[in-house]
């Protein structure tokens, strides 16, 4: 399985923070945004990543992550010229796919908690053996934001609505998604929404209606926050700093993630902490080399 993340995007949104850089280089407390949707994807055993971004974006990324040989797997790019929707990733990522199939996460989504490493490693599971589709649901008390799960009386998703102005239900599809090849021929079929977008709501309507889209819904353990207006970023921002003060642990670490998938050796780590060791991060990454 391949793993692509989507860091492109204007951030309307967030301006007047992203006039000038890309929304996924900013600071979710102590590092880059983009940290926490590489971790989701390297919690998932995903070592193949794709980042999309604009094309202005994309040195940064490089100089970030360059071909992602210090964690132990494989970054590459490409550059979305206009923001034409979620599932052009698809279409841009067609060769880098290959005849794999993908998971992909939003650059601005950040999910953490307890059975969240089992969940993704599952969805691995089942999309390599069975195919088709899986995508996430998650309560939320402002819908309208999201594509909306309809539910019918016996609870089975009927549709997905993409930021429906009456929403059918509080359930919103969250930025994480893993299909099956297909995915590239259904993304090539559909047409451009009324807002000019390539819609992956449009692309999860075609495997529910094949009787291959599983939805799953969030246990309440797990926390998710798409940080893509000022009070989600800081929202998610407090999180962190919370989550990480008291339990001393770090989010979002991609190479503790890295070291505890075996990827990187303990001296790859140390190498990493070197330059970090006047900040709490680095501090962590040498901690851990020695549990
Ligand atoms: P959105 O929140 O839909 O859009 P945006 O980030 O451009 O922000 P705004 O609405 O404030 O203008 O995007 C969700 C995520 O997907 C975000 O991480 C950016 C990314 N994205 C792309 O990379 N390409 C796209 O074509 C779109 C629509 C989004």
């Amino acid at each position: 399985m391949k793993g692509i993340i989507l860091a492109g995007g204007s951030g309307t949104r967030l301006y007047p923070m992203t006039y000038a850089g890309n929304k996924h280089l900013m600071p979710l407390f102590n590092k880059p945004m983009i940290y926490y949707s590489l971790s989701v994807l390297m919690l998932s055993k995903i070592k193949e990543v794709l980042i999309i971004s604009t094309p202005e974006a994309l040195p940064a990324y490089e100089k970030l992550f360059g071909n992602g040989d210090q964690l132990g797997i494989n970054i590459s790019y490409a550059g979305q010229a206009e923001p034409k929707g979620l599932a052009e990733a698809f279409i841009i990522g067609e060769e880098f796919i290959g005849d794999d199939s993908v998971c992909l996460i939003l650059g601005d989504n950040i999910v953490y908690g307890s059975g969240l490493t089992g969940i993704l490693e599952k969805s691995y599971e089942n999309i390599e053996n069975n195919g088709g589709a899986i995508v996430f649901g998650q309560y939320v008390n402002d819908p309208h934001r999201y594509g909306v799960l309809e539910f019918d009386k016996n609870k089975k998703v009927t549709k997905v609505i993409e930021k429906p102005e009456n929403p059918p239900s509080n359930y919103a599809v969250i930025g994480l998604y893993y299909y099956d090849n297909d995915v590239i021929n259904i993304s090539k079929s559909i047409k451009p929404s009324g807002r000019g977008e390539l819609e992956i709501t449009d692309v999860n309507n075609v495997y529910l209606d094949k009787n291959k889209l599983d939805v799953e819904l969030f246990p309440r353990g797990i926390a998710w926050f798409d940080a893509g207006t000022h009070e989600s970023f800081l929202d998610a921002s407090n999180y962190i700093h919370a989550i990480e003060k008291r339990m001393s642990l770090m989010v979002g670490c991609i190479e503790e993630i890295a070291y505890k998938n075996k990827w990187i050796s303990k001296k790859q780590l140390l190498k990493l902490a070197k330059p970090l060791l006047k900040t709490e991060y680095g501090k962590y990454l040498e901690r851990i080399s020695n549990e």
